[in-house]
């Protein structure tokens, strides 16, 4: 009998997971987590918001643009994602012969959230002679009605990829459009989302935690407020900020992004010090609820029992294929 027979297991009537299953405590999850991945032929892909548990045991730790990037290239048969919905479902958009599984379903995302389809087509038949840039973080909806996307890796690549007189639509973050609006000299028309995590740091207690760690250089994730991003030494995508850490001079960093990436940074430059940036309300906001519903319980099981899997509508799955093959071309095009 296996192990993990000793105990109920209760599917979540929602498809959603696998709430109310508990995993046998004398379990081995490294180890059981590589035996299925052989076995199944699967590549776990992580981003840098995870735990360091889930980076410790992924074959691929990136960004949003390499990891998609990577889960159309993989010839696994299984493509198991930690991360949230909108970067499981573009692997599945991108590769649609493989099985793409994510351990929860739950993991949205507050941007993707804040641009519903219905009023986002509203506002692009309103403004009929702009061209749309989405930013990754958005549903599969939201891609099949945009021209491009860009994550903030490329973001002004893709920009300036359109000629200088073309109107644009940036969507779905204002803080990242309001960012590429001031660093590329457009004025891209912005949609009016944000992302819960990138808003919740605190200026205030950012200024003081800098004069507290005189040497200490701040470095931002371009979701953050204008404000923020103005007493930053450095602005840039996960993997951007994490090759500053790596190449700069400076001994101590104060990190203005999801502390789970704090973690391929000590492993990168284990003599330097990272200080995550406090937030508001002296709450744990810097760690992101949605990525933070995975678990390696919950990899396990999603591995184990190849679900949920993300199903997508082909008609749907090819009309948001080609902005992304779009990025892609672009993104290449850069040497990204
Ligand atoms: P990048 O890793 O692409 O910088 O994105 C950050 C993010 O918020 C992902 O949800
Ligand atoms: Fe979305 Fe923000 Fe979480 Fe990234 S950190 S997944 S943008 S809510």
């Amino acid at each position: 009998m296996e192990q993990e027979e000793l105990i109920t297991i209760k599917k979540s009537v929602k498809s959603f997971g696998f709430y109310d299953v508990k995993i046998n405590p004398t379990l081995d999850l490294f180890y059981e987590i590589e035996k299925l991945k052989k076995e199944k032929n699967a590549v776990l892909l992580a981003h840098y918001y995870q735990d360091s548990d889930i980076q410790d045991i992924a074959d691929f730790i990136g960004d949003s643009l390499k990891l998609a990037q990577v889960a159309k290239q993989t010839k696994a048969d299984i493509i198991l994602f930690a991360g949230v919905h909108f970067m499981a479902e573009t692997a599945k958009i991108l590769n649609p012969t493989k099985k793409v599984i994510l351990p929860d379903l739950n993991a949205g995302c507050s941007l993707s959230e804040s641009c519903p389809e219905d009023i986002f087509k509203k506002f692009k038949e309103k403004n009929s002679d702009h061209k749309i840039i989405s930013y990754i973080n958005c549903s599969a909806g939201i891609k099949a009605l945009s021209d491009v996307i860009c994550t903030s890796s490329n973001a002004k690549a893709i920009i300036e990829s359109f000629p200088k007189e073309q109107k644009l639509i940036f969507a779905p973050d204002r803080n990242l459009g309001a960012y590429l609006n001031k660093t590329t000299g457009r004025e891209m028309l912005l949609w009016n989302g944000a992302c819960l995590v990138h808003e919740n740091f605190n200026l205030e207690k950012i200024t003081k935690t800098k004069e507290q760690n005189k040497s200490a250089k701040t470095i931002a994730h371009p979701e953050c407020e204008e404000a923020i991003l103005r007493i930053a030494d450095f602005v840039g995508s996960t993997s951007a900020l994490l090759k500053f850490t790596k190449t700069d001079e400076a001994e101590e960093f104060i990190v203005v992004t999801e502390a789970g990436i704090i973690h391929q940074m000590e492993i990168e430059s284990p003599k330097k010090r990272f200080i995550p940036a406090p937030t508001n309300n002296n709450c744990a906001c810097n760690n992101c609820p949605h990525m933070k519903l995975n678990t390696l319980e919950k990899i396990y099981l999603c591995l184990k029992y190849e679900q949920p899997e993300i199903i997508l509508d082909e008609k749907l799955r090819a009309d948001a294929e080609t902005p992304i093959l779009k990025m892609l071309e672009i993104s290449k095009g850069v040497g990204l």
